[in-house]
């Protein structure tokens, strides 16, 4: 490795690990990060006079807080990581022959919580190791941090305790959490880990306390006032004993094995993996600590790890299974999916039997598919199942291709970027989900608590057959309360969101109809220029030409759909049902301009003005201004060298004029 390659691991390892620490949104798995974590190491070891501070080695990750957020914490005794190692023989390299306790590395954020004479006084995250983010009221709501300590019969009277713990988010609590996440239409976490710290860092506690956390403790960082109570209850003499402490004073600490041979080091660690998925929480792996504190104390650290403890750190599980059948599925963008199903395996503590193909590019990659084939598996980030390769195929195996659509037969086609397939049948009954959703969706009329997941159950519930009906759900207030997932407060917020979206401006109304190629832009313009939806409905082809932005194409699509009786009926049910058809903004739309609705394209270097005063020139005189030329371009204002896009212009028949032209056109208007 090049010194230069070594800086650019530091690069990589920075965006990442940014990502992981501060945005709780990771790309790539641990296992990917650790290995990448491992090159530098080991180019570090053969090159030491490269190491500069900007190693990530020389730090411990993730910064203290995000800019004007939670407070920040100074911690008494720095919050160390650990060393990872990933074979035993590493761990016994380690290993100087003294007792170990070996315990499962639990796989959440850490924080630190303090007790003065048995009440929870501080909570604080570990940030950087030094200093940490101030989320005591959030810590209050997590099970297994008392707020007060047992009054066990030998704690002193006057006494301070702080105990490092591991806040986890329990699988179980996962999946629900971000179910009720997908269902309200917000973005989902990633993992457990994620959501333990998204959940941890909330500014409202009390969303926190719903959140289902649960904190682990593993290490007593700090004590005083214990100096007098009887040697076996002393804290931080045996780590071991110190886990017992813990659970005597209230905390669901973490299991301790002990081990005082290789032999036994490597069962410990064997017996953790196989327990591994018992667990409600997720595990890494195995720490092995230096049971003796005393000699913990002597034997201390470097910059980031403790010499006494280290981590040895699964790798995530993979298997081979074989392919029982593929079938395919159309989402809400039309897009065609191809899913394999196999004999199920167990990976990552669940039984997996499906894994996504992607689309025909990822089976291509994969040198295509069949039922029969064997493929091995893995769980990206540990919770998405994935198909990593194609082990074999039978001899007879045809590769899967997707012909049509599943929902109603129409064969696909490719995106406009030339991949994917999509089924571009507008009326197949996925698209009426499809455009539910939009219309609900933040953008259009921005219904709270109706996103893509709760529209689908409310279409299988049979309580929504066309758009008009999410306004008449509110007759339905008993069927919706019954249904999975959906308490008297999410069909209150349900239902008042539905009313609110009632006022929307009519610009939203119009965007949400869901014509082809009419969106806020049009909407707005539409609306400035005419007092209501009758009046918008009456317009010919000509009178929405004039529009900014809308071409032929569109005007014809808007007229036509205006006409059609799915789309006048939809007008007429939106507005019996209350919803705004009326302008809020019109007359004030600019009178016309002499580029009113036509698209320029600028092209080559102007005699004497700058592309950048040609485009306001052309947008104060009505004008909108694009970069490419296609059927939509009203003209083409072209100067010295304009090259590709002129040519374009000619070959579509698109009126090309000068500089000298442009300003003669404006002064005339
Ligand atoms: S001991 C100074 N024990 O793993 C030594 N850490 O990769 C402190 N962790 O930041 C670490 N389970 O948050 C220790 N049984 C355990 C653990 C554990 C999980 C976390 C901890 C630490 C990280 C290091």
């Amino acid at each position: 490795m090049t010194r230069k390659e070594l800086e650019q691991l530091y690069q990589e390892a920075e965006y990442h690990s940014n990502l992981y620490y501060n945005q709780d949104a990771p790309e790539i798995s641990d296992f990917e990060y650790d290995a990448l974590m491992r090159r530098i190491q080991e180019a570090e070891q053969e090159h030491p006079e490269w190491v500069t501070a900007a190693s990530p080695t020389q730090r411990v990750g993730g910064a203290a807080t995000k800019a004007g957020e939670l407070g920040k914490v100074t911690h008494l005794v720095p919050l160390l990581s650990l060393q990872d190692v990933f074979s035993l023989e590493e761990v016994y390299n380690w290993w100087d022959g003294q007792p170990l306790s070996v315990e499962p590395k639990i796989d959440g954020l850490s924080a630190a919580v303090t007790y003065e004479d048995g009440v929870l006084t501080l909570g604080a995250t570990r940030g950087d190791g030094h200093v940490g983010e101030n989320v005591t009221e959030n810590l209050r709501r997590v099970a297994g941090i008392p707020a007060r300590l047992n009054p066990c019969p030998w704690l002193p009277e006057h006494y301070t305790l702080a105990v490092r713990c591991e806040v986890v988010m329990p699988v179980e609590a996962f999946q629900r959490v971000n179910a009720e996440l997908e269902l309200e239409g917000k973005k989902t976490f990633a993992n457990p880990r994620n959501a333990a710290a998204g959940s941890l860092r909330l500014k409202d506690a009390s969303v926190t306390g719903e959140r289902g956390l649960l904190a682990v403790a593993f290490q007593i960082l700090y004590v005083q006032g214990f100096e007098d109570v009887e040697e076996a209850h002393r804290p931080s003499l045996l780590q071991s004993r110190d886990l017992k402490l813990l659970g005597e004073l209230g905390f669901q600490p973490v299991n301790s094995l002990p081990a005082a041979s290789k032999e036994e080091i490597g069962a410990a660690i064997r017996r953790i993996d196989e327990t591994r998925y018992d667990l409600s929480y997720w595990l890494d792996g195995a720490v092995a600590k230096i049971d003796d504190r005393a000699v913990q104390t002597t034997l201390g650290a470097t910059a980031k790890f403790p010499r006494w403890a280290v981590a040895y750190k699964y790798p995530p599980e993979q298997k081979s299974t074989t392919i029982t059948r593929i079938y395919t599925q159309v989402g809400r963008t039309g897009r065609v999916t191809p899913v394999a199903e196999f004999t199920p395996i167990q990976l990552a503590g669940t039984t997996v039997t499906r894994a996504t193909l992607h689309n025909p590019e990822f089976m291509e990659s994969l040198g295509g598919v069949c039922v029969g084939a064997t493929v091995l598996c893995r769980k990206a980030a540990e919770i998405i199942p994935e198909i990593l390769q194609v082990l074999s195929r039978p001899e007879d195996g045809e590769p899967f291709a997707i012909t049509g659509c599943p929902e109603c037969g129409t064969p696909v086609v490719k995106s406009r970027e030339g991949n994917g397939a999509y089924c571009p049948n507008i009326n197949c009954p996925a698209q009426f989900a499809r455009h539910l959703a939009f219309f609900a969706s933040r953008d259009v009329m921005d219904i709270d608590g109706l996103g893509p997941k709760r529209v689908n159950q409310l279409i299988e519930a049979g309580l929504l057959h066309q758009i008009g009906d999410i306004y008449r759900l509110k007759e339905h207030r008993e069927a919706l309360l019954a249904l999975p997932k959906s308490g008297e407060k999410s069909v209150e917020n349900l239902l008042n969101g539905i009313e609110a979206s009632k006022d929307r401006p009519l610009a939203r109304v119009i965007k949400a109809l869901g014509i082809s190629g009419i969106g806020s832009h049009v909407g707005e313009a539409l609306e400035a220029r005419y007092p209501d939806m009758d009046t918008i409905r009456g317009l010919s082809v000509e009178e929405m030409t004039v529009i900014d932005g809308v071409g032929p194409i569109s005007a014809q699509g808007l007229y036509d759909f205006f006409r059609s009786q799915d789309g006048s009926r939809l007008v007429d049910d939106l507005a019996a049902c209350g919803v705004n058809m009326t302008s809020r903004t019109y007359g004030q739309a600019r009178p016309a301009g002499a580029l009113e609705g036509q698209t320029v394209v600028i092209t080559g270097t102007l005699p004497s003005m700058s592309r950048k005063e040609a485009e306001s020139l052309i947008k104060a005189h009505g004008g909108k201004v694009s970069s490419s030329v296609s059927k939509k371009t009203g003209l083409v204002l072209a100067g010295e060298a304009a090259g590709s896009k002129l040519d374009k212009a000619n070959q579509l028949g698109i009126r090309v004029i000068s500089e000298a032209e442009l300003l003669a056109l404006l002064d005339n208007n």
